[in-house]
């Protein structure tokens, strides 16, 4: 994707990351909006973590955006929250499809569910449904708010709250809610009455596409569930938070599935 000129330097980045570690959710948005509204958007799953962020953000501003990579494969349940958050919050929530050609062209190779047959067909899946139409969504700016936090996986626990996107053309990329936990999202859920995605009432704390994302029994990692056939819990990302190239992807299937 594009290459911008990133708007903090690394050193700014350094500084801002120790004076933001301390403060709440709601300062580093704030912050944020401030800074770089309208050029600046939550992306979205609709998770917990996200429903939080939509409605912190929506109190702060009530024009903050939103987008959604649709993956054209979710379950009903997140289509269902995605309306009830529009008509809570008025949220003009912009859609992002993957490229109809890239996905037919994908399935005639490989199959309607590729996903089960390898991790680099996974990979291929995740990069054409995901990371493709995450480039374009982040072409129109300069930052982007995701819900990560670090207790969620091995890959997250050195996440900063600031961090410089480097494999996304040097945006700045915000992780406001890095220190909480899950029972602190879902206290402010509670508090909030913020409508949530009701396959987390059904032992799914981390829910991704429908073919993907199964729920988990009590004594199981939160993110067991999210492409449960693959065992190592390093290679549990689909793209949008790791440095890896959709290029190397493709070229990556086509070396391990020759068809
Ligand atoms: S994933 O990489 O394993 O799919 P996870 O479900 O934990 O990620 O979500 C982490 C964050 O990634 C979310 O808080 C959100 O910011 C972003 N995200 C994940 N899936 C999507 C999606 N389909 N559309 C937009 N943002 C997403
Ligand atoms: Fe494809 Fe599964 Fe990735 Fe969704 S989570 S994009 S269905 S591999």
């Amino acid at each position: 994707m594009d290459q911008m000129e990133p708007i903090f330097s690394t050193e700014e980045i350094t500084t801002l990351n120790t004076v933001m570690e301390d403060k709440s959710p709601e300062g580093l948005l704030e912050w944020a909006i401030e800074k770089m509204h309208p050029r600046l958007a939550l992306s979205s799953s609709f998770g917990a973590e996200d429903v939080v962020l939509i409605d912190m953000m929506w109190r702060i501003n009530r024009s903050v955006r939103v987008f959604t990579l649709d993956t054209l494969r979710l379950p009903t349940e997140t289509y269902t929250v995605m309306d009830q958050i529009q008509a809570r919050y008025g949220i003009d929530l912009e859609t992002y499809y993957p490229e109809m050609d890239q996905v037919a062209g994908m399935v005639r190779e490989h199959g309607f569910n590729l996903f089960y047959k390898s991790e680099e067909l996974r990979k291929l899946c995740c990069g054409i449904r995901k990371m493709e139409p995450l480039d374009r969504a982040l072409g129109e700016l300069d930052g982007w708010i995701s819900g990560l936090r670090r207790d969620q996986a091995v890959t997250r626990v050195d996440i900063g709250k600031i961090e410089l996107d480097v494999a996304h053309g040097n945006r700045i990329k915000l992780n406001p809610l890095a220190r909480w936990t899950s029972d602190m999202v879902w206290n402010y859920i509670k508090q909030n009455n913020v409508p949530y995605n009701e396959l987390h009432d059904n032992n799914y704390p981390s829910i991704g596409c429908a073919p993907c994302t199964r729920a988990i029994s009590v004594d199981e990692d939160s993110r067991a569930g999210r492409w449960w056939w693959e065992l190592d819990p390093n290679a549990k990302e689909c793209g949008l938070h790791v440095i890896e190239s959709l290029d190397s992807i493709i070229a990556a299937a086509e070396v391990g599935n020759p068809s």
